[in-house]
C-alpha cells in the first residue's frame, strides 16, 4: 500500500503505572521553567494538582496552578487563562485532566502565541505559530487530547463548537497513567471509552486514513471493544483500566493522523447546543450512522467486525458489517446509552435545532472525511433518526 502523509505524535510519551512521577523531571528535560498548571476544580479539590505542583517544585522549578476550566471549555475561560499565563510570566504549560484541561490548555498556548480570537484558528484557518512546549497529562481513557493536533473551543458568543486544528497542537510531551483513572466514576469510564471507541473506528473508515492510522486502530478498537464493560464495572480491575489508557492513546494518535468523520461532526453540535457529554453524543449516533455509511466503504467496516471478534472469518463483508451496526446497538443498551429523548430534551427544542446542527456540523470538515460523504438533508435525517 502506498502512503504520503505526514504523522504527528509527542516527542515524548510516558507510559505506565506510576508515570505521573516523571512529570517534573520531564519538564526539565524539555528546558522549561515556570509551567503553569492547567486543570480543573475537582482536580484541585481532590489534590492531584496539588501533587503535580510538588512533583514540579521539587524538581526546582517554579510553577501555579489555574484551576477555572470548565466542562465543554468556552473561549472566554480561555482569555482568562491567557491572562494567568501572561501575568505569572510563565512559559510552558502542563494539562492535567479529562479532555476539557488539556483542550483549554492548547488554546491557551495558540492564543498567548498568536494573539487575537480564537475564532480566528478555527478550521478552516491555519494556526501561525506553535505554542510554548506543553505537557498533557490525562485522568480518563480517554478523549485523545494528550496526542492529538486537535482542540474544540465552544465561542462564548454564539455557542458554537469550534474544531480548531494543527500539527502545533500536539502536544510536546504526554503521560499516560492508568493509575490517575481508577477514580473514574463507571458513566465517565463509559463515555470516555465509548470517544475512543469512536476514534478507532472512525479513523479507520476516514478517507484520510493510512497504513500507519491504520495499525493503532485496528489494535485499539480491538482492545477498547473487549475491555471497555470490565472498565465500566469494575475500576478495581487494574487491567482493564491500563489496557483502556493504552487503548485510548493509541485510539488518539490514529484519529490525529486520519481525522474523525460524520459521528464527531454530528456529535460536536449536539453536545454543544444540549450540553450533553462529548463521549455521551457520540455514542447516541454512532450506530446510525455507521449503518448509514457502511454502504460505502463495506470491506472497512467488515474488518472492524472481525478484528472486535463478532463476525466469523468467513462472513460475507455485508453479514459482518450488520453484526458491527447489531453489536453497537447492543453495547449501546448495555452502557444505558439514552437517546436524545431519554436523555430528557424537549422534542420542540430539538426539532426546531437539528438545521443549525446540521449546517454546523458540516462546517466543521469532520463530515467530509466520511466514506459516504452526507448531504446537509441527510444529516437532519440522521438527527431526526436517533431522536427516540
Ligand atoms: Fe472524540
Amino acid at each position: 500500500m502506498h502512503m504520503k502523509t505526514e504523522i504527528r505524535v509527542p516527542s515524548i510519551l510516558h507510559i505506565g503505572g506510576g508515570a505521573f512521577a516523571e512529570a517534573g523531571p520531564l519538564l526539565v528535560r524539555l528546558h522549561c521553567k515556570r509551567p503553569l498548571i492547567v486543570t480543573d476544580p475537582f482536580l484541585r479539590k481532590n489534590r492531584l494538582a496539588e501533587t503535580l505542583q510538588n512533583q514540579i517544585l521539587q524538581a526546582g522549578l517554579r510553577c501555579a496552578i489555574f484551576d477555572q476550566t470548565v466542562a465543554d471549555p468556552t473561549s472566554e475561560v480561555v482569555e482568562v487563562g491567557v491572562r494567568v499565563y501572561r501575568e505569572g510570566g510563565h512559559d510552558s504549560l502542563v494539562s492535567l485532566g479529562g479532555g476539557s484541561p488539556i483542550d483549554t490548555a492548547k488554546a491557551v498556548g495558540i492564543l498567548a502565541t498568536n494573539g487575537g480570537k480564537l475564532r480566528d484558528y478555527k478550521v478552516p484557518h491555519p494556526i501561525p505559530l506553535a505554542g510554548p512546549p506543553h505537557v498533557a497529562i490525562p485522568t480518563t481513557a480517554g478523549t485523545g487530547s494528550e496526542v492529538s493536533r486537535f482542540t474544540v473551543i465552544t465561542d462564548t458568543e454564539t455557542g458554537e463548537k469550534m474544531l480548531i486544528a494543527g500539527g502545533v497542537l500536539v502536544p510536546t510531551a504526554a503521560v499516560v497513567d492508568y493509575e490517575l483513572t481508577l477514580t473514574m466514576p463507571a458513566r465517565l469510564a463509559a463515555d470516555t471509552g465509548t470517544d475512543s471507541l469512536t476514534h478507532a473506528i472512525e479513523s479507520y473508515v476516514s478517507r484520510k486514513a493510512n497504513p500507519f492510522s491504520d495499525a493503532l486502530a485496528l489494535a485499539a478498537m480491538k482492545t477498547i471493544w473487549h475491555e471497555l464493560p470490565l472498565s465500566v464495572r469494575g475500576p478495581a480491575n487494574l487491567q482493564a483500566r491500563e489496557n483502556m489508557m493504552l487503548a485510548a492513546t493509541q485510539a488518539g494518535i490514529a484519529f490525529s493522523n486520519a481525522s474523525v468523520a460524520l459521528v464527531h461532526g454530528m456529535s460536536r453540535p449536539l453536545g454543544a447546543h444540549f450540553h450533553i457529554a462529548h463521549g455521551l453524543s457520540n455514542a447516541m449516533l454512532l450506530p446510525a450512522v455507521t449503518a448509514f455509511s457502511v454502504e460505502a466503504a463495506i470491506d472497512r467496516y467488515a474488518e472492524c467486525a472481525r478484528t472486535m471478534g463478532f463476525a466469523q472469518p468467513g462472513d460475507s463483508p455485508q453479514i459482518a458489517a450488520d453484526q458491527l451496526v447489531r453489536a453497537l446497538h447492543r453495547r449501546n443498551a448495555e452502557l444505558e446509552v439514552p437517546t436524545p429523548q431519554q436523555y430528557g430534551l424537549d422534542e420542540e427544542q430539538y426539532l426546531a435545532m437539528v438545521p443549525t446542527m446540521a449546517a454546523q456540523a458540516l462546517a466543521s470538515g469532520s463530515p467530509q472525511n466520511n466514506p459516504r460523504i452526507p448531504t446537509a438533508e441527510e444529516i437532519e435525517t440522521l438527527y431526526r433518526q436517533v431522536w427516540q
